[in-house]
């Protein structure tokens, strides 16, 4: 039978870049059919509810998911739909590659790094969230399981492996945070001594960050926990050239959720303006997620190409087209 993919347009910008990247995949023949849900303020208005049960159910039938940002409402106490999605589907780890294109406007052009974030514990775990009456304290509870430390890490060299890398580097403050991130580093050493095939390197997370401005060339694999891979993994966007190039994919056991980082961006929504090339990226990890290697690797040079040559790339790319345009060039590419 034909893979079927789930599709969650979503608000603002979704809808259109969603629709650039259902076309390339199209494009690609993979014998994909593409069942339609829907989430955020796109359900509110089709079925009255932010993440309506159909398209819960539609996630847990296909197991694969391609989605556009949502919008979710503020202040009336809306849990976020993402997180929301993460906990239900236990998508415990978040991965988000970073490539160098030339043509964009980042400084440096032979990065490629892809970080391994832990999605559901650490300080974001919610636990023990407490404000003192009077206002003058607050506290939250950071949590460290054995059990999804050594679920990350055996993750990161399992893709290590499956995608010809050298090196990973464990990132933590265990030198303060010794409970916590004294776990998870020790979790980290002792898979790294069965996978000697592989390059560990261990680096203190505030060191990380000024090396990863000063040489990003140097790092390849990055596993972390959940606060510090969500803090390095925006400085790696910001590497490349900023969130119209930042993908994501949350990995679980049984479902996976492929997106670009950035929001629905209410500013620029419906005047065709959106760089689509965030959830194309995403699109590429889909085709990877299912092994179609060849496939993902022919998308992945037609975005390259089409953005070094530049003449038709988006107003975030430095160039004049819009989301169809650009779509266009990577489709005559295909
Ligand atoms: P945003 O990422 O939507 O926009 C930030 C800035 O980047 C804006 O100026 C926007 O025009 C620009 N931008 C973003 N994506 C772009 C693209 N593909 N091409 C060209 N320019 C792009 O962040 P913001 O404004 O903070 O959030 C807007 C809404 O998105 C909020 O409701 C927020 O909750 C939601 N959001 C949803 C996410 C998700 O579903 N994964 C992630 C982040 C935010
Ligand atoms: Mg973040």
């Amino acid at each position: 039978a034909n893979q079927r993919i789930t599709i969650i347009p979503g608000d603002g910008i979704g809808p259109s870049i969603i629709e650039s990247a259902v076309e390339i995949l199209d494009k690609l023949d993979c014998g994909f059919e593409f069942d339609y849900a829907y989430a955020g303020l796109a359900a509110v208005e089709k079925f009255g509810h932010l993440l309506p049960q159909q398209t819960l159910d539609l996630i847990a039938q296909n197991k694969v998911v391609l989605k556009g940002p949502l919008t979710t409402p503020i202040g009336e106490g809306f849990t976020s739909i993402n997180v929301t999605l993460r906990k239900h589907f236990k998508l415990f780890a978040n991965l988000r590659p970073v490539i160098s294109f030339k043509g964009t406007k980042s400084r440096y052009e032979q990065i490629d790094i892809i970080t391994i974030r832990e999605n559901t514990e650490g300080l974001y775990s919610g636990l023990g969230q407490k404000m003192a009456e009077d206002g003058s304290s607050a506290e939250a509870t950071s949590l460290i399981t054995r059990q999804a430390a050594s679920n990350i890490v055996e993750f990161a060299y399992k893709l290590a492996k499956r995608e010809g890398r050298k090196k990973i580097t464990l990132i933590h403050k265990a030198n303060i945070l010794k409970s916590t991130s004294g776990l998870f580093l020790s979790v980290g050493r002792e898979i790294a001594k069965r996978h000697p095939e592989i390059t560990t390197e261990e680096m203190i997370v505030d060191n990380a960050c000024m090396q990863l401005v000063m040489n990003p060339e140097k790092f390849d694999v990055i596993v972390t926990t959940n606060l510090f891979g969500d803090i390095i993994s925006d400085l790696c966007a910001g590497l490349v050239g900023g969130l119209g190039m930042a993908p994501s994919a949350n990995i679980g056991e049984d479902c996976a959720i492929f997106e670009a980082v950035h929001g629905s961006a209410p500013d620029i929504a419906g005047k065709n303006l959106a760089n689509p090339t965030s959830v194309i990226l995403a699109s590429i990890q889909l085709l990877e997620h299912l092994g179609l290697t060849d496939k993902a690797a022919k998308l992945r040079a037609a975005v390259r190409d089409t953005i070094e040559k530049g003449d038709r790339t988006t107003r975030d790319l430095g160039g004049t087209a819009g989301t169809s345009e650009f779509t266009q060039a990577i489709l005559e590419r295909l």
